[in-house]
């Protein structure tokens, strides 16, 4: 049986005041939480997060991360320095960027390898269009942005990464997909690794990204391949992100 994973993503947003008031509230309600828990911040609070959350069960992590090792790449962060504090996890491929900064999979998939590099887990982020769904294609979508990925990975290195399906139209929207839609998906993406890696494919967490709340988390979190959550806006929110830990059972 595979733990649930709680990821907090909390995008472009935080100041250290409130990040210290956050940080301290989840780690105040964590008490018979069964979950394994994470919060993925701007890099310049990864210092913040280490102090805090050192000897907490609560892992910290980035949202994203340079394909290159260091050198002349002017305002990116290589995977050596988000190691350097300590992030166990590192998002990569997310829907934001690959919308606004033009991320292909290849690029992912290279940024997954730099992620590996360095002992870290990256979270792999798929996910289709409204568009893209309302035409049929969602297996496809979601299938070719992880499937490029898989193609670079050594076969070892499959039972070392997060996956993170995040249909697009449902991220900051309110509008969740159901269980059922989510679970079609996520038993796709669980197929395609079991493909690629055989039975350690079981071992892999598959997260639900996109409006994932209080008052849908259990559901959610109770379908076979749904792993643990993404979790955006209720991330902000140590209640909600506590409600949504405590709702994995
Ligand atoms: O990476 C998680 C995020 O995209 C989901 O955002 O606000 O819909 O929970 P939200």
């Amino acid at each position: 049986m595979r733990p649930k994973l709680i990821v907090g993503n909390w995008k472009m947003n935080g100041s250290r005041a409130a990040n210290a008031a956050l940080l301290e509230g989840i780690v105040a309600g964590l008490d018979g939480a069964r979950a394994e828990c994470a919060v993925c911040v701007p890099a310049p609070y990864l210092q913040q997060c280490e102090e805090a959350l050192k000897g907490s069960p609560i892992a910290w992590g980035a949202q994203d991360v340079s394909a290159y090792e260091g050198g002349a790449y002017t305002g990116e962060v290589c995977a050596k320095m988000l190691s350097d504090f300590a992030c166990r996890y590192v998002i990569v491929g997310h829907s934001e960027r690959r919308a606004y900064h033009l991320e292909s999979s290849g690029l992912v998939a290279r940024k997954t390898l730099a992620v590996l590099k360095e002992g870290m887990t990256p979270i792999i982020c798929v996910g289709e269009t409204l568009e893209e769904r309302e035409a049929g294609q969602t297996f496809d979508v979601v299938g070719d942005q992880l499937g490029t990925v898989l193609e670079l990975l050594p076969l070892d290195a499959v039972a070392k990464i997060v996956v993170a399906y995040e249909p697009v139209w449902a991220i900051g929207t309110g509008k969740t997909a159901t269980p059922e839609m989510a679970q079609e998906v996520h038993a796709r993406l669980r197929a395609q690794l079991k493909a690629r890696n055989g039975e350690a494919a079981d071992g892999v967490a598959i997260l639900y990204g996109g409006s994932m709340k209080p008052d849908n988390a259990r559901e959610l979190l109770a379908q076979p391949d749904i792993d643990g959550g993404l979790i955006g806006g209720a991330a902000l929110k140590a209640q909600d992100f506590l409600a949504i830990i405590h709702a994995t059972g």
